[in-house]
C-alpha cells in the first residue's frame, strides 16, 4: 500500500511538488491541468489526495492520509490530533487583528464584533484577552466586515499586506506567524515509520533555506 499524501488545493501545492522532485519522486503528474482528485507518482510509490487545505488534518486525523502539508494557520484553527513534524517554513504568513486605525484600541474594549474565517482562533483569542466578541463566520473576502459595517474589527491572515492596504485597513495585532507544516498521522508513524522519517528528513533538507 503506497503512503497517502494529503495535499491543499490552492496555494501550497505547487511548492509541495518542488520540494517533492528535489526529494527524488516523480511527481510531474501533480502540475499537469486534470480534475483527478486522486494522484500517483511516476512510480507508484505515494498515492497524492487533494483536499481543502482546511481539511487536510481532518484526514490525517482519521488516518485516511499517512501524510500532509498545511498552514500552521489551519492547524491551529482545526485542532486535529495529530502529529506536527516540521516547519516547512514556505507559506510564511501572520494570523492578525485587522481593522481600521482608529480602532487601535478596540481590542481591549467591550463586544466586539469580529469576521473571520478562523472562527475558533478568533473566539479563542479574545478569551485569553477577556474581550467579549460577537463571531460573524465568513468564508473569504473577510476584509469587507469592516468596510461593509459587518464587523468592527476581522481576524485573518496577512501575507503581502496588500489586501489589507487597499481596503484603508491595517494589522492591530499579531495573533501568531504561520507558515507550512508537515503533519503525520498519529498510527502511521508508529507502523511505518521506517517509512516515513527517511521521508521527512529528506522533506526538511529539501526546505532548509527556503522561505
Ligand atoms: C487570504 C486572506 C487575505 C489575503 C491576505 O485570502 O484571507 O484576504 O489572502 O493576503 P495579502 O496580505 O497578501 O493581501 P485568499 O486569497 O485566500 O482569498 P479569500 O478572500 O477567498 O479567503
Amino acid at each position: 500500500m503506497q503512503l497517502t499524501f494529503a495535499l491543499a488545493k490552492g496555494r501550497l501545492a505547487e511548492k509541495v511538488a518542488e520540494i517533492l522532485t528535489q526529494c527524488g519522486i516523480d511527481c510531474s503528474t501533480l502540475t499537469a491541468p486534470t480534475r483527478k482528485l486522486v494522484l500517483f507518482d511516476k512510480d507508484g510509490k505515494y498515492r497524492f489526495i487533494f483536499v481543502k487545505p482546511a481539511d487536510v488534518p481532518t484526514y490525517i486525523e482519521r488516518g485516511v492520509a499517512d501524510i500532509g502539508v498545511v498552514g500552521k494557520d489551519t492547524l491551529v484553527e482545526e485542532n486535529k490530533d495529530v502529529y506536527e513534524m516540521a516547519d516547512l517554513k514556505f507559506g510564511a504568513c501572520r494570523m492578525c487583528v485587522a481593522g481600521y486605525p482608529e480602532r487601535k484600541n478596540a481590542v481591549t474594549s467591550n463586544c466586539l464584533r469580529v469576521a473571520s474565517k478562523y472562527v475558533n482562533t478568533a473566539r479563542n483569542f479574545f478569551l485569553t484577552k477577556g474581550v467579549n466578541v460577537d463571531i460573524i463566520k465568513l468564508n473569504g473576502s473577510v476584509e469587507l466586515g469592516p468596510v461593509i459595517g459587518l464587523s468592527d474589527v476581522i481576524v485573518d491572515i496577512v501575507e503581502s499586506g496588500k489586501t489589507l492596504e487597499a481596503n484603508g485597513l491595517v494589522i492591530l495585532e499579531e495573533i501568531f506567524r504561520s507558515s507550512a507544516r508537515l503533519i503525520v498521522n498519529k498510527a502511521s508513524l508508529k507502523t511505518r515509520y521506517d517509512e516515513i522519517m527517511p521521508l521527512i528528513e529528506k522533506i526538511k533538507k529539501a526546505t532548509e533555506g527556503k522561505a
